[in-house]
């Protein structure tokens, strides 16, 4: 693909937060956006040149997608494979493409491939039924936390086992639906890694987050997170591996599991930009979101290096209420995304508390 010349459209499928932020990093790249997304009044259509308000598998505005896009990506995993076939047998290119997208929808092919490629994850076993969760919950022991193998966020879809007798249970409770039992990881941390890949295969990679989480939702996230340089090694491997392996084109988020020794296992892969990576909007000079546009365009990556330190906060909520306050301390920069309601737990906006780097204060 040639690079896609400002002026372009890029569409991006979902309207929430992170089709909001790309949509506002595009623009400042001289591209128009177009969101497709069921929900009148979005985050990410208010903020668009165009909106089709219509199911991801609406014909009629797949095919007006892919007639006015030069390039069509997403913000979230949960998008139906057959909306990205139906763009790309249409001629519409969608980065990231198919495969990763399959891989990152469920969990146990998710797995499979990293252990196929030589990425370390928890021991883990499959089940579609009561039967098949005995053998599971036998295979792995117990405690071990039972996952739906698709459609899961923010710590939904998942419970932990305490028993291997009460394995049936707990799968009938998440709803009867195909599950995953993995082994509990004994971390020390949560990290994730921040990476992009190119049209032309090059590779970038920002530097580790530390993450921190309450009731399933990410609270915090610390960047760049104080590690040893091995340990930042090991995730750049990884990230690289995962990005090569599934012919990757955009930004990929790898949440990582930090072991007492320091060896990393990955935890899930998001193929789009991260809530982990928010930081880089304040801590880089080409944030997660401008990496992103640019490598699904076709254009060079930009540079990954942190140029301040930033504690990221997620406003949850009726936190979001406090936007004055935040805005006056001078350390602080705001993101808000636009929800007219701040539903308990939901994700209202960030704030990225910035600080100069150790040693250059
Ligand atoms: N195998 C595991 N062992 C221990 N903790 C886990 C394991 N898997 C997930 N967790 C914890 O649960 C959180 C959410 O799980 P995750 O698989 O990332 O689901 P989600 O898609 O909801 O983010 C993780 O960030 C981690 O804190
Ligand atoms: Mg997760």
């Amino acid at each position: 693909m040639t690079p896609l010349q400002p002026g372009s459209t890029i569409g991006i499928l979902g309207g929430g937060q992170l089709g909001r932020m790309l949509a506002l990093a595009a623009a400042r790249l001289g591209f128009d956006v177009a969101i497709l997304t069921p929900e009148e009044d979005s985050p990410a259509g208010r903020v668009a040149a165009r909106t089709l308000v219509a199911d991801y598998t609406d014909e009629a505005a797949l095919a007006e997608l892919a007639k006015i896009c030069g390039v069509v990506t997403y913000e979230f995993e949960n998008v139906p494979a057959a909306a990205v076939r139906k763009l790309t047998a249409l001629g519409c290119p969608v980065a990231p493409g198919e495969r990763a997208l399959a891989v990152a929808q469920d969990r146990v092919q998710e797995k499979s491939f990293l252990n196929s490629v030589g990425v370390p994850t928890v021991a883990f076993a499959s089940a579609e039924d009561p039967e098949g969760v005995r053998a599971a919950a036998a295979k792995v022991g117990a405690p071990a936390l039972m996952k739906t193998r698709r459609e899961g966020y923010d710590g939904k879809g998942q419970r932990w086992v305490e028993h291997v007798a009460d394995a049936p249970r707990i799968f009938e409770e998440l709803g009867g639906r195909p599950v995953i039992l993995e082994a509990p990881a004994a971390f020390v941390r949560e990290l994730s890694v921040i990476a992009a890949r190119g049209r032309n295969g090059e590779t970038a990679v920002y530097p580790l987050a530390e993450n921190h989480h309450e009731s399933g939702i990410l609270r915090r996230s610390l960047a760049p997170a104080r590690a040893p340089a091995a340990v930042g090694a090991q995730a750049e491997r990884i990230a690289v591996q995962i990005l090569t392996k599934l012919d990757y084109v955009g930004v990929v988020g790898v949440e990582l599991f930090e072991l007492e020794d320091g060896r990393l296992l990955v935890n899930e892969i998001a193929p789009r930009v991260h809530n982990t990576g928010h930081w880089t909007q304040d801590g880089c000079e080409v944030d997660q979101f401008e990496q992103h546009i640019r490598a699904v365009a076709g254009w060079p990556l930009g540079p990954t290096h942190p140029i301040a330190e930033v504690d990221m906060l997620n406003l949850l909520g009726p936190e979001a209420h406090g936007w004055a306050r935040l805005a006056a301390e001078p350390e602080t920069r705001i993101h808000l995304y636009g929800k007219r309601e701040a539903k308990p737990g939901r994700k209202m906006g960030h704030v990225n508390r910035v600080r100069p780097l150790p040693g250059r204060r």
